[in-house]
């Protein structure tokens, strides 16, 4: 058995194969890769979408997951994460993990004999991105040449879309208050995955024209303490109907969720014509499958 494929970011996947994972995602009557096999899923962090899609597409591929909470498997505390991966590789096919840390993920994998996915990391959460693309798709019925704005905290789901949009061809635009921008760092390391990434000061400027508007929470898990301060510094960047109706006339509005509803959105844009939240939420489990599909059938 050669080296597992590991997806900690989206560009671990090639373009052709972050399409073809699309592709696979689509499919009905997928392959029962994971007939008789188990998955193994490790969540520091609390979790709706992320678990049920997992673990739906877990069981949807024939197989069966496994979840275990922080406080059940202490990762670092009870047991060293590099022990917890070589222990998980021998009961699943695979390994899922949501931690703070990226580097706690990037060990897992480091340490596993077989695929370890990120599924949420202080910088990045690829498979959210995969519903986003998907979704993207679906609704416009194109990819490339899409304008996508992100508007509001530079954080891991903003980081994962820049890189999947660079990597598909998508213009990518982010506007965010100043202190909650991308680093150099992250723009080297987006501007190197190839694409168009614009950075604009005036949110209305960033909207105008784009064909997706996405946010996401203005505080992430961890950062509650942070709330006030947040509130304040974002006001500038809640997505409502005015700043909406500057993108393109058939643009589409997506949010990760779980939304802080009146914070980053009104609810007149998550529940309005434009959006597309819901089938957003529901892909998380069609690309779960189709990840489960290429990494454990095809990929391995
Ligand atoms: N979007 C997302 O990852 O949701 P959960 O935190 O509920 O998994
Ligand atoms: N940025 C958010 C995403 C939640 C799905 C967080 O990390 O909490």
């Amino acid at each position: 058995m050669g080296t597992p494929r590991h997806v900690l970011e989206v560009d671990d996947l090639s373009p052709d194969e972050l399409r073809h994972v699309l592709d696979l995602s689509e499919l009905t009557d997928p392959p029962q890769v994971l007939a008789g096999r188990g998955v193994v899923l490790l969540f520091e962090k609390p979790s709706a979408r992320t678990r049920a899609s997992m673990e739906l597409a877990t069981i949807q591929l024939g197989g069966h997951p496994v979840t275990l909470r922080h406080e059940e498997v202490g990762i670092d505390t009870r047991e060293s994460a590099e022990d917890l991966a070589r222990l998980f590789s021998g009961y699943g096919a695979a390994i899922g993990a949501r931690v703070f840390e990226h580097h706690k993920v990037e060990r897992l994998a480091a340490a596993a004999s077989v695929p370890v996915v990120n599924l949420l990391s202080d910088e990045a959460h690829p498979v959210q991105t995969l519903a986003d693309l998907l979704t993207i798709r679906q609704s416009l019925g194109r990819l490339e040449g899409v304008v996508v704005t992100y508007v509001g905290d530079a954080n891991n789901v903003a980081r994962s879309l820049a890189i999947g949009c660079a990597s598909l061809g998508l213009p990518f635009r982010v506007t965010s208050p100043p202190g909650f921008a991308f680093s150099d760092e992250d723009l080297d390391r987006i501007g190197a995955v190839g694409g168009t990434l614009e950075v604009v000061d005036d949110p209305v400027r960033a909207v105008t024209g784009a064909d997706v508007v996405y946010t996401d929470a203005w505080y992430s898990m961890g950062q509650e303490a942070e709330r006030a301060a947040r509130l304040d510094a974002f006001a500038g960047w809640r997505v409502d109907e005015a700043l909406l109706s500057a993108a393109a006339t058939d643009a589409v509005f997506l949010h990760c969720l779980p939304a802080h509803r009146g914070e980053e959105a009104t609810d007149g844009v998550l529940d309005g014509p434009q959006s597309r939240i819901w089938p957003q939420a529901h892909n998380r489990m069609h690309t779960a499958r189709g990840l489960l599909s290429f990494l454990v059938g095809e990929g391995s």
